[in-house]
């Protein structure tokens, strides 16, 4: 792991508004700087970054924290990477190979990488070598994409126990099933996740006939089919410069792209869209173009995956290519510049859909029309949900309000159950945080004992230790519900008189007394202690009179 000392150091000498800056355009307001929240689709800005307590917190999504936080979300980092990123724009040293959850795997992954690729460039690679030329692939690809090739005779296995590595790691990264190295005679796509780390890979069979044609790592601890893109990469670059992504479906498309000059491309694994792979391309794109096959199977899987896309809040626009022709077989057939004109032509969603969806029956159409009203019923922007809810009215000539209607019953259905209020002590606790300058009050007055929930008490001890108002550390491992109230509390920075905090901190503390002598009054009454009760009695009398005194000020 990396020192907590130097996490500490990293976030202090971070400039979260410098930081953040270079992702959304924030203005200043008061102590804080404000913008629309990058993390959720909103009209009105409710994101807000605090310099002095270097934290953010959105009021409408809920999500909070640090600069490190902040780069997890946005740039889809782990921890480790994200304050590594951190560390090197501060010039701060820390060790890269410390700190990674699954370190093992990620080297033997590294070390496979570095085996198919240099097996490649030597003799025994010709068979690789000559279907990358085949196939039109040039050398600035091979390295760009780490390209490889698995040998017929295999030999990873030989080469990690010259590195030193056991057989069982090999299993565990999925190289290895009972004893056989699963590429063989394929050409190696190594896949990478967003911080540039080999994850998996994807090999494609030599020779035509061999089955399965890809064949991709199996699922690890570090390889999540579902959650990866291939060449996300080396695509998010240019996909955020541009605000739109390509999305296509085969390893060979994407490359092909590339080499075109076409930089903003990305490929699920195989299979169809997932939610979390749309979420992912959400995060660097603000709109999507789906480059498929032209053929059936391509209609369906972009009409499958127009639904994610827009629940993720991207606009979603289809490029039809000539029936027969992949992304590919297109460049090479056609070149490049016939592709930069079809991919200008795209039809939004709506048009594709409506083209792609054949109508023959009034059965039909109706589904059409649902379908449709159910995607767009999740489109979040006003302005694009009401072009869009009038434009199915127009085509379709159904009365607006019907259209409605029919979203309202499916939006109802989602409305979240509110949430437990906070117990007293949970605001008392959010107001100590927010007004650090009285502390002391509160320091004189109430000790960990007085409060009675657990994750509190914790928290109020570490505060008395060392007196750190950094809320973002003390909310670490308290329950969600509690850490959003003190983040909520903590960034809008509303001053508290000393008098009312004061009184705050005193009306708790007497209401303990309170409920502690009313204990031993229980107790004594039991006991038959008359005399012990008549002492409680009166502690009880004065400290209602204090109490009185307090609300009345
Ligand atoms: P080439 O024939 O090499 O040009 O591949 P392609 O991309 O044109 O093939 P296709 O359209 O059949 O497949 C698109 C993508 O689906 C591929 O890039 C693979 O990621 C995946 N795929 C295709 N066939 C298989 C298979 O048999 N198994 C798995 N797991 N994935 C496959
Ligand atoms: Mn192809």
């Amino acid at each position: 792991m990396i020192e907590q000392e130097k996490i500490q150091e990293i976030n202090r000498q971070t400039d979260i508004v410098a930081l953040i800056s270079q992702y959304v355009t924030l203005r200043k307001v008061g102590k804080n700087y404000r913008a629309l929240c990058p993390f959720h689709a909103e009209k009105n800005p409710s994101f807000y970054v605090n310099p002095d307590k270097r934290i953010f917190y959105c009021f409408g999504c809920k999500k909070g924290g640090s600069a490190i936080n902040f780069l997890m979300e946005y740039e889809k980092l782990d921890f480790p990477d994200a304050v590594r990123r951190l560390a090197k724009n501060l010039g701060i040293e820390i060790d890269t190979t410390k700190g990674l959850k699954y370190k093992d795997i990620y080297d033997v992954n590294e070390f496979a990488c570095q085996f198919y690729s240099s097996t490649l460039t030597r003799a025994i690679g010709k068979r690789g070598q000559n279907y990358i030329r085949e196939r039109n692939i040039d050398v600035n690809r091979v390295r760009e994409f780490r390209l490889g090739y698995a040998p017929t005779s295999g030999g990873l296995v030989t080469f990690m126990r010259q590195k030193g590595i056991a057989i069982d790691k090999l299993h565990r990264a999925g190289l290895v099933s009972q004893n056989h190295e699963i590429f063989r005679d394929r050409l190696i796509f190594p896949i990478f996740n967003l911080s540039g780390r080999v994850i998996g890979f994807g090999g494609r069979g030599i020779d035509d006939y061999i089955q399965p044609k890809y064949l991709n790592s199996p699922e690890t601890p570090l390889f999540k089919k579902g959650g990866v893109l291939y060449g996300l990469y080396q695509a998010k670059e240019s996909m955020r410069k541009k605000a739109e992504a390509i999305l296509v479906e085969g390893y060979f498309d994407l490359l092909s792209l590339f080499q075109s000059g076409i930089m903003n491309v990305c490929a699920p694994l195989g299979t169809s869209l997932t939610e979390k792979q749309s979420m992912l391309i959400s995060r660097f794109a603000k709109r999507v173009n789906i480059l498929f096959d032209g053929d059936l199977s391509g209609i369906k899987a972009a009409l499958r995956s127009i639904g994610l896309l827009i629940d993720a809040q991207v606009d979603v626009y289809v490029t039809s290519l000539p029936k027969g022709l992949d992304p590919d077989t297109f460049i090479n057939q056609r070149g490049a510049a016939e592709l930069n004109d079809l991919l200008g032509s795209a039809s939004d969603f709506f048009h594709f859909y409506r083209k792609s969806v054949k109508t023959d029956s009034m059965e039909q159409e109706i589904a059409l029309i649902k379908d449709l009203i159910q995607i767009v019923g999740n489109i979040q922007d006003p302005i694009k949900y009401d072009r869009y809810l009038k434009y199915i009215s127009h085509v379709f000539d159904i009365p607006l309000e019907r259209i409605e209607k029919a979203m309202v019953q499916k939006k109802d259905v989602q409305t979240p159950t509110p949430k437990r209020p906070l117990s007293t002590e949970e605001k008392l606790m959010a107001m100590i945080l927010n007004a650090s300058e009285h502390f002391h009050h509160a320091k004189d007055i109430l000790s960990p004992e007085d409060f009675g929930q657990e994750n509190i008490v914790r928290l109020y001890k570490k505060l008395l230790k060392d007196e750190k108002f950094d809320v973002y550390e003390l909310s670490n491992g308290v329950d969600e519900r509690l850490r959003e109230k003190l983040f909520a509390v903590v960034i809008k920075e509303e001053p508290v008189p000393e008098q009312a905090y004061l009184e705050s901190v005193m009306r708790f503390k007497n209401r303990v007394v309170e409920k502690r002598i009313r204990q031993k009054i229980t107790e004594a009454r039991k006991n038959g202690d008359e005399k012990a009760l008549a002492n409680y009695q009166k502690e009880l009398n004065d400290l209602k009179r204090k109490m009185l005194n307090i609300k009345s000020h």
